[in-house]
């Protein structure tokens, strides 16, 4: 078993460079497959969720070739539609984008129902209700979604209910690139992810406009063609560097990102009063003094974003005086909070608000990742904690951040990985 080990009280210093956007290389990897032709995909990260995504492809005839660590080529020519192996897409959240896709190339789909991090319920109902505005019929069978069609799927006006949800916005984008007519997705998320994969099938030949905004128009073409396409750089890990650096305390330029992705989370920092200064790529955070309290609240982009909220919160527990945490976009998003009480956080949950009073400082602790960001939390929080933190289910971290350890050792973080024994099974009760 593998643990992260944290020793606080090293301030952070130097620069660290940010990897292609997890969010973004997903559907990206997953467009692919509806190309019979040779896609080169640039900036990839380094996680586990893309070479999960990458062997669902593999496994079902598509020949992928990493060329680097970072870029890989795809030809989908042979990809046989069919039932997934559910092992591996119950693993990963984008799974369930080999629906849309499947269904926009070959007309039928089949796929086990998809994983991710446990944020209390994560319904489909939208991605199923676009996909039949588009003509398919979808059933959900033995932890299966079955989508089906007999004739041509034709564009319709789809209007999503509720929050913006981002996969339904790139599922029904997948199914509609080839489908009759013209699909328009209101309502739709604007995520700069949902740019990113535009863009990518836009490249390949598609006809996809106003995506960003929250009318996407796609206009259906007989068949895509072949690409290179580099993904933009992460923003919810850049975001974390940069909490990380305004929690540890120094000076870090975090680097390869877009700065305008970076606005919700740059506002609150520099109203907590940490030092931001821009470029073209990079943000510069430091943080000499205490951190002023603040409120935060989730929301769909351009607001601060829900993958950022747990990371956040560590500032939060670190502010003066009492500040608030609002999560609006998921029903349960707080999982992570009793592992920042075992290091001495004192913070409520009311509803959908965390509150967190003000402390004298963290300190270390053995912990849990309950999740991918709120792993990313704990580690946070162990680089300003007293004494060491001991993390552990890394392998939630380790499917979203490149290399988060050996980044962070590079700004002067006190951080190793360390293997150690599987516990022993406790003895059985009679
Ligand atoms: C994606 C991201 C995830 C991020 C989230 C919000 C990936 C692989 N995952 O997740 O990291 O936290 O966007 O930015 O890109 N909803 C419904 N019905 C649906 C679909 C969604 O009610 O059919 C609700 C969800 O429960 C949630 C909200 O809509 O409350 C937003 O979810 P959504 O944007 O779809 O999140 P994901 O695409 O699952």
């Amino acid at each position: 078993m593998e643990k992260i080990l944290v020793r606080g009280g090293s301030k952070l210093h130097g620069s660290v460079e940010i990897s292609g956007m997890k969010n973004a290389a997903l559907p990206v990897i997953m467009a692919a497959m509806l190309v019979p032709d040779e896609c080169i995909i640039e900036n990839l990260p380094a996680i586990d969720d893309v070479a999960t995504s990458l062997e669902i492809l593999r496994r079902m005839g598509a020949d992928v070739t990493m060329l680097t660590k970072t870029s890989v080529k795809v030809n989908a020519k042979n990809f046989r539609p069919g039932e997934s192996e559910f092992d591996l897409v119950k693993r990963i959240r984008a799974s369930y984008y080999l629906l849309g896709a499947e269904l926009g190339r070959f007309g039928r789909a089949n796929v086990g129902y998809p994983g991710g991090c446990d944020f209390g319920s994560r319904p489909i109902d939208q991605h199923i209700k676009g996909f039949e505005a588009l003509g398919a019929k979808v059933d959900v069978e033995g932890g299966y979604i079955i989508a089906t069609t007999s004739s041509p799927l034709v564009g319709k006006k789809i209007h999503l209910d509720g929050i913006p949800s981002v996969g339904a916005t790139v599922n029904i984008m997948l199914a509609a690139v080839m489908a009759q007519g013209t699909t328009t997705i209101e309502n739709a998320a604007r995520e700069p992810h949902i740019v990113d994969l535009a863009n990518f099938l836009n490249t390949c030949g598609a006809d996809i406009s106003g995506a960003g905004t929250s009318t996407v128009r796609i206009r259906g073409v007989k068949q895509l063609h072949g690409c290179t396409y580099s993904i933009i750089p992460d923003m919810i890990e850049a975001g974390t560097y940069m909490i990380a650096a305004a929690a540890a305390g120094g000076s870090v330029t975090v680097t390869n990102l877009i700065p305008k992705h970076m606005e919700a989370v740059t506002a609150k920092l520099i109203e907590m009063g940490v030092g931001i200064e821009e470029g073209d790529d990079w943000i510069k955070v430091e943080r000499t003094d205490k951190l002023k309290k603040v409120n935060v609240k989730t929301m769909p982009y351009p607001g601060f974003p829900t993958d950022v909220h747990p990371q956040m919160s560590v500032l939060l527990c670190l502010s003066e005086g009492v500040s608030f945490m609002t999560e609006s976009v998921f029903d349960n998003r707080f999982r992570y909070i009793d592992e920042l009480r075992r290091m001495g956080a004192d913070v409520k949950v009311d509803g959908k608000t965390a509150i967190f009073e003000e402390i004298e400082g963290l300190s270390g602790a053995k912990v849990t990742a309950v999740d991918l960001r709120g792993g990313a939390a704990v580690i946070i929080a162990g680089l300003t904690a007293a004494g060491v933190t001991e993390v552990d289910n890394i392998q939630l971290i380790e499917r979203g951040y490149d290399d988060i350890v050996q980044k962070l050792k590079d700004i002067g973080a006190d951080i190793s990985k360390k293997v150690t024994p599987e516990p022993e099974a406790l003895p059985k009760a009679n």
